[in-house]
């Protein structure tokens, strides 16, 4: 651990000792009897909750929170040394602390003049490099001018990776699909089943196909098999001589890319200061050059830049990330919020909730802090999400009536990505009506006059009068933009990167590493032995068993 990060790691009790997070605790008992419908009402409550950047705007005014509060908060960044990890982040210090190294995905993004000090080197001219031959393959990809071994147009792209390795490209792709190039079918294969990759590869020529095999370390288990099985397919229709001109791949495992047969020319670089939850600005984000073109994707880089630099310079109060973080850890540690509803209003943001549980989850679900003491508060929350009006039309009844506990964000464009206006226009009344109904709810004396006026007997009203109230005083934020393009695209997505960061340093845990996922992996492999082995063990649980056996009969 450099000195730097040194200077900044906090004692682990220390949290819940401060001051400031007492005072916020008490803050959050004098609030316990009141309802956000009346902190609503105040006026100017939009204007003092509401901070604007650029193209975006973040209405927070919807939480159970006075001015009071929002001060103490701001109070608990700075007692939590947030300006200074963020220094700290930014200028390359370790981070991240178990695996003793910087998180440098910001660096991606960065504009070529700028410089990013690792290990006192610039990484500036190689990330720059190895952009530009990312770039260079995309948009010949594009113009036909890059062509397949039987001089065919490629035009399937089929990327093949997991975890932060395809949720980016697939996130980013649908986002942006109004700018992506309608003859090119792209293509993501991640799961293990083998179902995706049978899908895929019963649609694409050979011939036109190109594969992308997208791994940080290229040993994932799940890419390994589909990239094996894509392999052999590939071969048994072009042979072998064409691999090279067909799969292009992403990794720091030189090796294991020489012995998949990837041509030096068709490599690209990934770097270990770079999580794969934060990688899709590195050449991972291949698949998403080669759909919306060179330009576009950097677009998306400078719409990250953009953040970045709101996020260093912007003073905490005005700070989008910081804010939106606060937001979390008054709502889950101080009002008891135990889940997170990320709810989109545009379709082509489907699968933003998914790639943020990656993000948030994978960074910041850890239970011991910086120095290894079990934490005494909550960390990351359980968060989930589809898109809106979907959503309400399925699991909104639990949120406006049920017992479980939640905050939002809803997310929306004004300008709508599909060409109905109107259409659009409804999607976002229906939003800001959720949002409202979440807020205010409709209490039992609304209910009652409501079925009063509809003529109702005395005795209907009172018995129906329970069903029809809903309590409100759910927390919501709103994150308008003015469009989805690929800058406000990436602007959003380094906003919650910055806030998991933010959320982390509030929580003092390290939000860069991801050993959770490791115990599972290794179980799964001393289990497929077993699973597969010619002599029955019997030490098998039961269920194994009769996996043995039902695949027997197969
Ligand atoms: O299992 C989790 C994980 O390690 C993620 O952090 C990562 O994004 C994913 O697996 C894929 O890893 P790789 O890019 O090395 O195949």
């Amino acid at each position: 651990m450099n000195d730097q990060v040194a200077s900044l790691e906090q004692p682990s009790g220390g949290l819940g000792q401060l001051p400031v997070w007492q005072a916020l605790k008490r803050q959050a008992t004098t609030l316990a009897g009141t309802h956000i419908a009346e902190l609503l009402d105040v006026p100017g409550r939009y204007a003092q909750f509401s901070r604007q950047h650029g193209d975006f705007i973040l209405d927070f005014s919807r939480n159970r929170l006075d001015v009071g509060t929002l001060e103490l908060l701001i109070e608990l960044a700075e007692a939590r040394g947030v300006p200074r990890w963020i220094e700290a982040l930014f200028s390359g210090a370790a981070v991240n602390s178990t695996e003793n190294r910087a998180a440098q995905h910001m660096a991606l993004r960065s504009p070529d003049e700028a410089s990013v000090f690792v290990d006192g080197t610039n990484l500036l001219a190689e990330i720059s490099a190895e952009r530009e031959r990312m770039l260079a393959l995309a948009d010949a990809i594009r113009s036909g001018e890059f062509r397949g071994a039987t001089g065919a147009r490629i035009r399937h792209i089929v990327n093949i990776g997991i975890g932060g390795s395809d949720l980016g490209p697939v996130m980013a792709a649908a986002a942006l699909h109004e700018y992506a190039d309608p003859d090119l079918g792209l293509h993501f294969v991640s799961n293990v089943d083998g179902t995706q990759l049978a899908d895929v590869l019963a649609r694409v020529p050979a011939a036109e196909t190109l594969f992308i095999i997208c791994s940080k370390t290229f040993v994932t288990w799940e890419t390994s098999l589909n990239a094996g099985a894509a392999r052999r397919w590939f071969i048994a229709q072009l042979g072998e001589a064409a691999v090279a001109r067909h799969f292009v791949a992403v990794s720091v495992n030189g090796p294991a890319m020489d012995s998949f047969g990837i041509a030096p020319g068709h490599r690209f670089r990934m770097w270990d200061w770079v999580g794969g939850r934060y990688s899709l600005w590195s050449p991972i984000g291949l698949a998403i050059a080669i759909a919306i073109g060179g330009e576009n994707f950097r677009q998306l880089l400078r719409g990250a830049h953009e953040l970045d630099e709101h996020f260093r310079s912007a003073p905490l109060g005005d700070n989008l990330p910081v804010l939106l973080a606060l937001m979390g850890i008054w709502n889950q540690n101080h009002l008891g919020t135990t889940s997170h509803a990320i709810l989109p209003y545009d379709g082509r943001l489907a699968r933003f909730p998914a790639y943020l549980q990656q993000l948030e989850m994978e960074s910041n679900g850890k239970g011991v802090t910086r120095d290894g003491q079990p934490v005494q508060w909550s960390t990351g929350v359980v968060l989930w999400g589809e898109p809106g009006s979907n959503a309400q039309h399925s699991f909104f009844q639990l949120l406006h009536q049920g017992t479980a506990q939640f905050a939002a964000d809803f997310i929306a464009p004004v300008e709508g990505s599909s060409a109905a206006v109107d259409q659009h226009m409804v999607g976002l009344a229906n939003m800001l009506a959720q949002a409202e109904a979440f807020a205010r709810g409709n209490p039992a004396d609304a209910v009652r006059a409501e079925l009063v006026a509809q003529g109702r007997s005395p005795a209907e009203v009172e018995r129906l009068t329970p069903h029809k109230v809903h309590p409100g005083n759910h927390a919501s934020n709103i994150l308008l933009m003015r469009r989805l393009d690929p800058r406000s695209l990436g602007f959003l997505i380094a906003l919650y990167e910055q806030k998991v960061f933010v959320q982390a340093c509030i929580w003092g845990i390290n939000p860069f590493d991801q050993w959770g996922v490791e115990l599972g992996k290794k179980m799964a492999t001393a289990m497929h032995d077993k699973l597969q082995a010619a002599e029955a063990d019997s030490t098998l649980p039961g269920i194994a068993a009769a996996i043995r056996r039902w695949s027997g009969d197969a």
